[in-house]
């Protein structure tokens, strides 16, 4: 089954680029920028990875990211991702950025552009992996900073795929950004947004409702009401669930209670993503490998799966044709 899940064209439509930071990079980082870090070394680091929800994860997101100053640096951290990605089987990548928390430590949106655009020309030519971009707005900060962002991010509207919403999901509801995300559609830019990962079913049909998202990052509460279910069916809705962030954020207590199984009985669209690898203990393959050994998930389920996420990503309809072919072809 390994070699199947390697084999298997996998495309990844929800990672935080800066939550693929491994330790090793912020290191090196840390030393070249001359920021200081609150641990003696790599293991200090790993051992301090032991969440107790969403808030205690984005503490540590948060300073973890503080040694990303440069172009260079921003360059280097998504080329360490994409070539771990690609070497386990990926294909295609969505990344969610977060602009807002680099631009409070007085790193502009520039910069941050500069080296993911470097990153995702490279990847594309020496990896044949392609990338799709998506600006992330933290929800725990107020609107009027999402809009003043989208308005000085005019000079790349072209090359985003899709605006998102992140962070501390509770007490944070998506109708506080419909102004924003009004703007965005007017812009033509296409929308996504995490909701029920912490938050409330309700956040979902918000989501939908107020915010004109095409797909749902996490989803996973919508199993507590069964008329979402039914709607989120019928529209045959994206669900980016990430099963090993789930388990880390202790939204379940271990994978054998992932909702999962559940979200297919149900015939809703999901698909399978590591959201923050380098914190959640592993990517793409790890999260392919770890429901193969929870739920004893067959071949087929996994071609669906991996399907399902070919045929939700931003990505031109060449690109979508080859990748249908190149599942196809997997057994
Ligand atoms: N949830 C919400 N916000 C985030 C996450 C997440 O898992 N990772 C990075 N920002
Ligand atoms: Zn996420």
């Amino acid at each position: 089954m390994r070699d199947f899940l390697e084999r298997l064209p996998k495309v990844e439509l929800h990672l935080h680029i800066e939550g693929s930071l491994e330790p090793e990079l912020m290191f090196a980082l840390a030393e070249r920028n001359g920021v200081a870090l609150s641990y003696a070394s790599v293991e200090e680091v790993r051992a301090a990875y032991d969440f107790s929800d969403l808030q205690s994860f984005l503490d540590l997101y948060y300073q973890g990211m503080s040694v990303l100053r440069t172009a260079e640096d921003f360059f280097e951290l998504a080329m360490d991702y994409f070539r771990r990605a690609h070497a386990e089987g990926v294909v295609h990548v969505e990344l969610h950025f977060d602009p807002q928390a680099h631009r409070v430590r007085g790193v502009e949106l520039s910069v941050v552009m500069e080296g993911l655009s470097l990153a995702r020309r490279r990847a594309e030519r020496e990896l044949g992996l392609s990338t799709a971009l998506i600006m992330a707005f933290l929800r725990d900060r107020p609107a009027e900073e999402a809009m003043t962002l989208l308005e000085e991010a005019a000079p790349y509207w072209e090359m985003l795929d899709a605006v998102g919403l992140d962070s501390a999901e509770r007490g944070n509801p998506p109708e506080k950004f419909v102004e924003v995300f009004e703007r965005a559609a007017r812009l033509g830019i296409a929308r996504v947004a995490h909701a029920g990962e912490e938050g409330p079913p309700d956040y979902i049909r918000g989501a939908l409702d107020r915010l004109g998202v095409c797909r749902i990052d996490h989803g996973v509460r919508c199993l507590e009401d069964p008329a979402l279910v039914a709607r989120l069916r019928d529209e045959r809705m994206v669900l980016t669930v990430c099963p090993l962030s789930n388990v880390r954020l202790r939204v379940v207590e271990r994978l054998a209670d992932h909702p999962l199984p559940r979200l297919l009985a149900e015939g809703l669209n999901v698909t399978l993503n590591s959201d923050d690898p380098a914190y959640f203990g592993g990517g793409m393959l790890d999260n392919f490998l770890a429901c193969h050994q929870a739920f004893g998930w067959d071949r087929a389920t996994f071609r669906t799966l991996a399907g399902n996420a070919i045929e939700a990503a931003f990505m031109g309809e060449a690109r979508r044709a080859e990748l249908r072919e190149r599942l196809e072809a997997c057994d």
